[in-house]
């Protein structure tokens, strides 16, 4: 998607100008939207601490981000790929089941004796077809977020940031965009990273669409008063019941959702569905550190970017990053494959 006027993924390979050696390039999600920045490292390790530290996040990025950062790994250090960089890229976030899909895919490649480019060829190939998924899965989404006044509420950001491009959640109201129907964008601003605020807001006026940030508590009460006429959310994992692990404040969503009879949509590439999970119950769900809760980042009035704190210190939080929403709460999971109903 665009930036300032030029095309940018969340995460590429680098070649250098004599293409011999690689590198992969990401943008640097933590410093947005006060700083754009892309990161280029030759180092799998720095792409594994990526992936880790969230400076790129997001299920179908991070399974991007493996896939490439896997490649690096065999053309860098092929001795040690199967015992140490499978499992060192395994273990960089539990919940999104791209990351393992990722694993898979480029393991399998370089099991049938692949050399560096063809790795390398897999991991872009990996990246272009979730790209051309979520187009296509916007495609599906579109028509049905096309209804009322077209005031859309999504959660988290499930955008082109989150997913290499287009988003999957957004590539329905991208589209919807494109199609000159003014869709108008409720963000939940989603505690305690505020992927909402600082991410998804920011894709909105990078593409010039209307929308508004409210803390995830008023999500609710706008449902109830009719504000809202379609929700639209990612998918971080969906069990082969059709569960759905998705940022923690989905599940509460489907509830008001359910509640005041407001379609609620989830949009997730084919990579995104676990079939080894039967129901959500099976879910691994990452509970991260207490600093996420209790600290805050953002720019001082001089733009310098501050981390403060917002709770007393000593108190302890509870920080589960997902939650699991079951299928018959949701009107229909879409991916580029076509529409689920309960
Ligand atoms: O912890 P994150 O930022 O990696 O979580 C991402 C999400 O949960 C998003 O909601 C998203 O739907 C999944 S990625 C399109």
């Amino acid at each position: 998607m665009q930036v300032a006027g030029s095309n940018y993924r969340a995460v590429n390979w680098h070649s250098d100008a004599a293409g011999s050696s690689g590198a992969v390039q990401w943008i640097e999600q933590r410093l947005l939207p006060h700083r754009f920045q892309q990161v280029v490292s030759s180092d799998p390790e720095q792409v594994a601490l990526a992936i880790e530290s969230m400076q790129v996040r997001g299920a179908p990025s991070i399974g991007a981000t493996a896939a490439y950062g896997l490649a690096l790994a065999w053309q860098k250090d092929q001795p040690h790929f199967f015992e140490h960089w499978m499992p060192r890229f395994r273990m960089t976030r539990p919940t999104a089941v791209n990351l393992f899909d990722a694993c898979a895919v480029m393991e399998s490649c370089a099991r049938v004796g692949a050399d560096t480019d063809m790795m390398i060829e897999r991991a872009v190939a990996y990246a272009d077809a979730e790209v051309a998924a979520n187009q296509c899965m916007g495609e599906h989404l579109a028509p049905l977020l096309a209804i009322g006044e077209r005031r859309i509420l999504t959660h988290c950001n499930a955008g082109w940031l989150a997913a290499v491009d287009w988003g999957t959640a957004t590539s329905g109201i991208y589209q919807l965009h494109e199609a000159g129907e003014s869709p108008f964008v409720w963000v939940d601003e989603t505690r305690p990273r505020l992927q909402g605020a600082r991410l998804t807001a920011w894709e909105m006026q990078q593409a010039g669409i209307d929308c508004r940030i409210q803390v995830d508590s008023a999500a609710a009460w706008m449902i109830a008063q009719g504000k809202v006429d379609a929700i639209v959310v990612g998918a971080d994992r969906i069990a082969a019941n059709g569960d759905v692990a998705n940022k923690v404040g989905t599940y509460h969503l489907s509830l008001a959702a359910g509640r005041h009879d407001v379609p609620m949509y989830v949009a997730a590439p084919s990579s995104t569905f676990d079939s080894a999970c039967a129901s959500g119950n099976d879910i691994p769900i990452e509970m991260r550190g207490d600093e996420e809760v209790t600290m805050m980042d953002g720019t001082d009035a001089s733009g310098t970017i501050r981390h403060i704190r917002v709770a007393a210190s000593g108190v302890a939080a509870n920080n589960p990053a997902f939650d699991v929403t079951p299928f018959e709460n949701i009107t229909a999971i879409v991916s580029e494959q076509g529409i689920w109903q309960p």
